[in-house]
């Protein structure tokens, strides 16, 4: 695989994305997601959920009494990372993470959620003690949705014939991508 044109790496990466956010299955629905704390840098795993390239939006869920989530209020730039191992391309997007505990879309995540997934947002406290409905509710206030809008992003290929680089900068007009080396 190589790229004709730097638009074309950007294209790659928001459909390797969008799939990876459809597919429970894909390679890629485990990304990495990077934040500031006060005292340096800290990387975990997260499930991507959900990606709309209209909107350079690309959404996890987590649980709101989590580390990441006072770091994110702190420092709201972030960074997620992909790699996909059978066309090895790595894809980095950066942006400004939003942390939601309200509204329409947060509802309809929660309301997506199964009884399971739903018990895993309850205080450690709690396990073992039943599914109530009031345990539910408390469930559902530990629930979050972390959203990133996307202004820049990295496409690297590994390619066996030379790698590829592209970076990527939103402006008005659109994604301005250029070639990148190394
Ligand atoms: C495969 C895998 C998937 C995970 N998915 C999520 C996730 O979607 N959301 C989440 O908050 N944590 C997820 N975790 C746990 C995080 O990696 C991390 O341990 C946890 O969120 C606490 O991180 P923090 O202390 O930096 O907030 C996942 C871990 C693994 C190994």
């Amino acid at each position: 695989m190589s790229w004709q044109q730097s638009g074309a790496a950007v294209e790659y990466a928001w459909e390797l994305l969008r799939a990876a956010a459809e597919q429970p299955a894909h390679a890629c629905r485990v990304v990495a997601l990077a934040t500031s704390a006060a005292d340096g840098p800290r990387v975990r795993s997260v499930v991507l959920r959900r990606c709309v390239q209209d909107r350079r939006s690309l959404v996890c869920y987590t649980d709101a009494r989590s580390e990441k989530v006072a770091q994110i209020k702190q420092t709201p730039i972030s960074e997620l990372m992909a790699y996909e191992p059978e066309s090895r391309v790595q894809v980095r997007m950066r942006g400004r993470l939003r942390v939601v505990s309200q509204g329409a879309r947060w509802r309809q995540a929660w309301e997506q959620l199964s009884e399971r997934q739903r018990g895993e947002y309850l205080r450690a406290t709690d396990a073992g003690l039943g599914r109530g409905a009031d345990q539910l509710g408390r469930a559902r206030r530990n629930f979050a949705l972390l959203q990133l809008q996307v202004t820049d992003l990295d496409v690297l290929l590994i390619g066996l014939a030379g790698h590829q680089r592209v970076q990527a900068r939103w402006s008005r007009r659109g994604w301005i991508a250029q070639w990148a080396t190394p």
